[in-house]
């Protein structure tokens, strides 16, 4: 039987993982397949001494690759947007289909690729870009397609969920803990990016297309990180019941799409609240399963192999198939997209936890509740906790309530002359609990 010819663009961790997983697993990946899958070109400015190449063609030149008439699927593991975008295009002019772990490049030019792909007949896939190893695309695209999608919710920054682990459980400091993530090789060559959000808006655009039918819509997610995050939050959201998770939400609430990713309260005895460390996991609540929930690596070299050799089996299985009649790209037809609204985060309604300093005097606590209840905000536990030199802090925990009448509370309150203007809040999940 012919090889399944595949060309690597980029030999970093992902690409001397995915050249390890295809070596290893070769014939049983050939019994999968129904002919084997040969790494016929890799293009990569270095070497990477944790896979053996030997006997492969080499270029520096990673468009060699994508322009090579001797290959079927070019698997982009560059990273980045420009010239990842630049090497797709070229590639899928050319007539070669994609497999790629880049959740920056699918979730900001995705629609301009599948577009491409679909006017020259290809096809696209990007598993390893969304939670590493979980095969969350094809869960909610082929698994749960049944479904009508009520909501996902999961960890799927593992830098970010280390960081809130490490904080929690052994009391360390922030700087600290990121420095370790990025010597694990977890962090984004922009660290950044996991610390404000930015990887984890990535994923949940992709996520949400997915679940939803909708175009991918990467400026419309609401974005907060982890930075503001004491130790002080997470001691007392746990004496509430809670743990403090970075998640990232998208939901359907019939009156358009919730698009989220910020720190958020939930419930100590939900399943996500035990995911700890770099883990990833994934709670998808459908209208005929219920909820549903996917736990695993996030990133690292086999991990993220393991979804990207999972697309390039599943390419080399349906190569003679014409490519519509191949899973849609979105896991919708290309002409069924749905342009429902993607909600503004005032338009989102959730509990919050409020974290203030105030002056310790009398009429203080009764200003403070007073412009919550003129803002139709409900109280739901509060605590003042020991006198510190100064101000007091004041912890609470309210019922839902919209996001825009909170904000204009909290405007309010911090022009109070007895509260510190520097007031911490963060939204609450109960995730059905
Ligand atoms: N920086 C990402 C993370 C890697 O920490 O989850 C996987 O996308």
């Amino acid at each position: 039987m012919n090889p399944v010819k595949v060309g690597i663009a980029g030999l970093g961790t992902v690409g001397s993982g995915t050249v390890n997983v295809l070596q290893r697993n070769a014939q049983e990946i050939a019994r999968r397949v129904g002919r084997p899958i040969e790494i016929a070109h890799i293009g990569a400015r270095r070497d990477n001494p944790d896979c053996d190449i030997s006997g492969v063609r080499l270029s520096r030149d990673i468009f060699a690759v994508a322009t090579d008439p001797d290959v079927d699927i070019l698997v982009e593991l560059i990273g980045g947007t420009d010239t990842a975008r630049e090497l797709v295009l070229t590639a899928i002019r050319n007539g070669k289909h994609i497999v790629t772990a880049n959740k920056a490049l699918i979730a900001e030019h995705g629609n301009e690729i599948f577009h491409a792909a679909h006017e020259n007949g290809v096809d696209v896939a990007f598993e390893a870009a969304v939670a590493g190893g979980i095969p969350i695309l094809k869960s909610l695209g082929e698994g749960l397609a049944a479904n009508h999608i009520n909501w996902v919710a999961g960890i799927i920054n593992g830098t970010g969920n280390y960081i809130l682990t490490e904080m929690e459980q052994g009391g360390r400091a922030f700087v600290d803990v990121l420095k370790e993530a990025q010597e694990l090789g977890y962090a984004e060559a922009d660290p950044t990016f996991d610390v404000e959000g930015v990887d984890a808006a990535h994923k949940l655009t992709i996520i949400a297309s997915i679940a939803f039918g909708i175009p991918l819509q990467f400026s419309k997610v609401y974005m907060e990180g982890i930075g503001r995050i004491t130790i002080e939050d997470v001691k007392s959201a746990a004496q509430f019941g809670y743990r403090i998770k970075h998640l990232g939400i998208a939901r359907d609430t019939g009156n358009g799409i919730e698009l989220r990713v910020h720190p958020t309260l939930i419930p100590i005895e939900t399943m996500l609240s035990a995911v700890n460390g770099v883990m990833n996991a994934v709670m998808i609540d459908g209208d005929a399963v219920g909820p549903t929930m996917y736990y695993g690596a996030g990133a690292g070299a086999e991990p993220t192999a393991s979804a990207v050799v999972a697309d390039i089996i599943e390419m080399g299985r349906a190569l003679t198939v014409d490519h519509e009649e191949r899973v849609p790209y979105l896991g919708f037809h290309a002409d069924q997209m749905s342009d429902e609204r993607i909600l503004t985060i005032d338009d989102v309604s959730c509990g919050f936890y409020l974290r203030l300093h105030v002056q310790d005097k009398p009429g203080v606590l009764a200003d403070i509740t007073r412009i919550l209840s003129d803002n139709r905000i409900s109280i739901e536990a509060m605590v003042q906790k020991e006198t510190e030199e100064g101000l007091v802090p004041i912890v609470m925990m309210t019922h839902k309530v919209l996001e825009g009448d909170m904000n204009a509370a909290l405007a309010k309150i911090a022009a109070l002359d007895t509260v510190d203007k520097d007031i911490m809040r963060i939204r609450v999940e109960t995730l059905d609990a």
